[in-house]
């Protein structure tokens, strides 16, 4: 007879091994009944890959998962669905062309005389749903909703699917406050229901809100786990990166630059069904911040002023020069850059190196007859492996095989390579870890020193406000205020977004 065993899932000595690189050595993680388990850790620290071996998405080199007690040895994600063990991927991986309905059930649909009984599994996906308070018409396709609402959808198929265990990798990354508070809500209640849930995040107010417990990975090793409640948040960052950190990340900067003159100037520049139209001025050397709620227009701002969408009223113009921003490839022509939001739509070439991820954006604008030497190109991509501390081998690594925030890392360089004179940064320090967020923010500031202008988008409204010297707030698609000197403050960006009479530029 076996004593009540606490934990759900517990992995001993996990090994996993790549080519070129360790990324899980010896590691050991357990999993209790009913508990909410961040796993924390730098990018590249192995957080992604520990929770693929415990889900068979990767063979694992060595090592040991129990589940209830008993080894098992899950083969693929199905075999460790049937285990009871489900996985949400901060991509959602359902398919969008196919009803809410038909996502939730897919590949076990109510069958009746051989045939899908629609009607059946929709009653079902209502009922299942309800649980989750998604009141949604589950015969529309899943693409027709929010990013939020389809990974709901995508926690209820797995927890229905394999009902002890959820994994969410980085769930939070582009939900805006109110759907955060939307999932946790769920959360808590999966966690009464007795799920083990483990959840990696970069954002550590979330870890503090909802965790229980808190692992910490460094370099493919399990530096150790603790009791949330016992683990100073100063504690927690000397974890994850091996070192005190001297100042907490956004504690302390120095004065910000008004900058120089007026450079750029956008007058009634806008696109109907996209944004409306504004006015912006952005000085050389100045950070202009832009907040707003998720769907407020701030994607959209980005893309009109880089050309991706174009303008269909007013002009741009930089030191009186009228600019041609009709496609991207005019920006970057004006020295104009834009780094996006989403890496995975915008921005790796999963095949080609890390290399080559950095020099495109720079041979785009030299065009491609005039291709950058090859040791042009080493050049490059070292000193930015080393200034933004890109995790790598080396750079000759298909940049797919990155963790994700190394990625991200990577596109930055791809930007800052083109030495621009104008920057678009379209939430830069998004899935980024604590450590790099520092270096970023710094970058930022001295990108400025040397006379660059930029435009940071960002809901880290904090970082925002260390950096811009004005800040521009959005809601419905359109400029609604313009916070400048001692308005920069997150207060009042927050008073901002919430009224309903900012000042209106539009
Ligand atoms: N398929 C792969 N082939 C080769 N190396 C890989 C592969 N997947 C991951 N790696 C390497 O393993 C290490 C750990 O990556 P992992 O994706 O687990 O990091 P992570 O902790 O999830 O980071 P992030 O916070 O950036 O998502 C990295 O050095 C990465 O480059
Ligand atoms: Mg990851």
């Amino acid at each position: 007879m076996q004593p009540v065993n606490p934990y759900v899932l517990s992995a001993t000595a996990i090994d996993k091994i790549f080519p070129g690189a360790k990324a899980l050595n010896r590691v050991d993680f357990s999993l209790r009944r009913g508990e909410v388990h961040a796993l924390l850790g730098e990018n590249g620290a192995g957080k992604s890959t520990l929770v693929k071996c415990l889900t068979g998405a990767y063979r694992r080199d060595g090592g040991h998962i129990l589940v209830d007690g008993a080894e098992v040895d899950p083969r693929n994600t199905l075999e460790a669905q049937n285990l009871g063990i489900g996985t949400v991927y901060q991509e959602v991986n359902l398919l969008s062309n196919l009803t809410v309905a038909e996502n939730l059930f897919l590949g076990r649909q109510p069958k009746r005389f051989g045939l899908v009984n629609a009607r059946e599994m929709n009653r079902r996906a209502r009922a299942l749903l309800a649980e989750y308070e998604l009141d949604i018409d589950v015969t529309a396709e899943l693409a027709a909703y929010s990013v939020a609402v389809q990974q709901v959808v995508a926690i209820a198929r797995a927890v229905d699917l394999s009902g002890k265990v959820l994994i969410l990798d980085e769930p939070t990354a582009s939900l805006d406050a109110h759907e955060v508070a939307m999932l946790f809500r769920i959360v808590r209640r999966l966690k009464e229901r007795g799920l083990g849930i483990v959840f990696i995040t970069h954002f550590l107010e979330q870890v503090y809100e909802i965790s229980d417990r808190i692992t910490v990975l460094r370099n493919g090793q399990l530096v150790g786990t603790r009791e949330t409640a016992d683990l100073p948040r100063r504690d927690l960052i000397a974890m994850m990166l091996g070192r005190e950190l001297v100042q907490e990340v956004t504690a302390q900067h120095g004065p910000k630059g008004e900058g120089g003159d007026v450079r750029f100037r956008f007058r009634n520049f806008g696109r109907k069904g996209h944004i409306q139209p504004f006015d912006l001025d952005v000085r050389t050397g100045e950070v202009v911040g832009i907040a707003g709620l998720l769907g407020s227009g701030r994607t959209e701002t980005a893309e009109i002023l880089f050309g991706a969408e174009r303008a269909d009223s007013g002009a741009a113009e930089a030191d009186g020069r009228v600019l041609d921003l009709s496609s991207p490839r005019a920006a970057i022509r004006e020295k104009f850059g834009f780094c996006p939001e989403d890496r995975k739509i915008d921005g790796i070439v999963g095949d080609l190196s890390v290399r080559e991820n950095i020099a495109l954006a720079l041979q785009a604008r030299r065009g491609w007859t005039r291709p950058i030497s090859r040791s042009e190109q080493d050049r490059l991509a070292d000193q930015y492996i080393k200034a933004l501390d890109i995790r790598t081998t080396d750079r000759e690594k298909p940049i797919k095989l990155l963790s994700g925030g190394n990625q991200q890392k990577a596109i930055l360089a791809r930007w800052l390579a083109t030495n621009p004179d104008f920057l678009i940064l379209d939430e830069p320090t998004r899935g980024i870890d604590v450590g790099a967020h520092a270096e970023i923010i710094r970058l930022i500031e001295s990108l400025c020193e040397k006379g660059m202008s930029l435009i940071v988008i960002s809901s880290e409204l904090e970082e925002l406000v260390a950096y811009s010297s004005r800040v521009i707030v959005l809601r419905d698609r359109a400029h609604v205020a313009e916070l400048a000197g001692d308005q920069v403050t997150t207060a009042g960006i927050v008073e901002a977004i919430a009224s309903s009479t900012g000042r209106a530029d539009a």
